[in-house]
């Protein structure tokens, strides 16, 4: 579905991805683990049109998209729950999900799309005239997550989505990545919880200083003594 080769990407004179190829099938969940700084946001902000690389191919089902404006990604249906609960404030829950169907590929489908997410997150339908602002922190994740799909996104990008979470919500979200991809989601998952997400993810990639150190599936990464003393602190 997803397919990134020869990535470099450049802020000023430093490079923040080097040589980036990354693979994602239809069906899959992808995890990109590494520390701070290695470039996980980069990747994913390049993917979604947002940065643009200096040199290599994103192809998304056969279509070009490196370089594409990110309205255009977004409406080839790569969605991204960005880092931080990217919720507005001000706007109650109901516009927050009105404003995610507002892309043109997403248009037609808006009612029968929120009665999918209304019913994935019953919390946000008892709460659709509340300002998005004063939801709780776990709710305003799942109602970031909720206004990603409004768009009808195939891929699905999350970046930290358990960030700052309490454990018990983080468990949740957990389940509702498992969920999604039940429904037939294909998932990108960048996450700081690496043993979780590893167990979660049916492959996933290692990135080191910007370059893809090591690429397996979720099991065996999790098993790798380098990656567990790296990343799990075991
Ligand atoms: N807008 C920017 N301008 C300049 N440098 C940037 C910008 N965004 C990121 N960087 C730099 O690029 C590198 C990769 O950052 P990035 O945010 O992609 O890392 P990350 O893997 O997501 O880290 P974290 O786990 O802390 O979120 C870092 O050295 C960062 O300082
Ligand atoms: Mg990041």
């Amino acid at each position: 579905m997803l397919e990134v080769r020869d990535l470099d990407l450049f802020y000023g004179d430093a490079q923040a991805l080097d040589d980036v190829a990354l693979d994602v099938g239809e069906g899959e969940i992808v995890a990109i683990v590494g520390a701070n700084g290695a470039g996980k946001t980069s990747l994913i902000r390049t993917i979604a049109g947002m940065n643009r690389p200096a040199r290599g191919s994103i192809r998304f089902e056969g279509a070009e998209i490196a370089g594409e404006p990110s309205h255009r990604v977004c409406n080839l249906g790569i969605g991204q729950v960005a880092e931080g609960r990217q919720v507005f404030p001000t706007m109650t829950v109901r516009e927050n999900l009105e404003l995610g169907a507002s892309l043109p590929r997403a248009r037609s489908g808006a009612r029968e799309m929120m009665d999918r997410v209304l019913g994935l997150f019953p919390r946000l339908a008892e709460r659709l005239g509340q300002a998005a602002g004063t939801l709780s922190g776990g709710e305003q994740q799942m109602l970031a997550i909720s206004r990603c799909l409004m768009g009808r996104p195939r891929l699905v990008m999350f970046d930290e989505p358990s960030l700052g979470l309490a454990p018990t919500i983080v468990q949740d979200v957990f389940a509702i990545i498992r969920q999604l991809n039940a429904d037939g989601f294909t998932i990108v998952l960048v996450e700081q919880n690496v043993a979780q997400s590893l167990s979660l993810a049916h492959r996933a990639y290692v990135l080191e200083s910007g370059r893809i150190a090591m690429t397996g599936t979720g099991a065996d990464l999790l098993d790798d003594p380098g990656v567990r003393r790296a990343y799990i602190g075991l």
